[in-house]
């Protein structure tokens, strides 16, 4: 395994929960398993991160992911 992980922060508040943040962070833990990408990125779940018009919101890299989906993370980590 690589030293360098990448950081997924995924919100776990009240309103990204309610936005499907829980399927959301199954769905990126598969994702960052796979044989692709093993081993390079960490999921982080947080509280609210004060985005929460935005949610499920996900920031990877400083980079802000609104209303995010599965495959707004799978394009972003590519
Ligand atoms: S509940 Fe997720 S940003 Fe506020």
């Amino acid at each position: 395994m690589s030293p360098y992980r990448k950081f997924i922060f995924l919100c776990n508040g009240s309103d990204c929960k309610k936005a499907g943040s829980k399927k959301l962070g199954s769905g990126i833990k598969e994702l960052i398993n796979s044989e692709d990408h093993k081993g390079k990125f960490k999921l982080i779940k947080t509280k609210c991160m004060d985005f929460c018009k935005s949610a499920p919101a996900v920031i990877i890299q400083n980079e802000l992911i609104k209303k995010a989906d599965i495959d707004d993370i799978e394009a972003k980590i590519k």
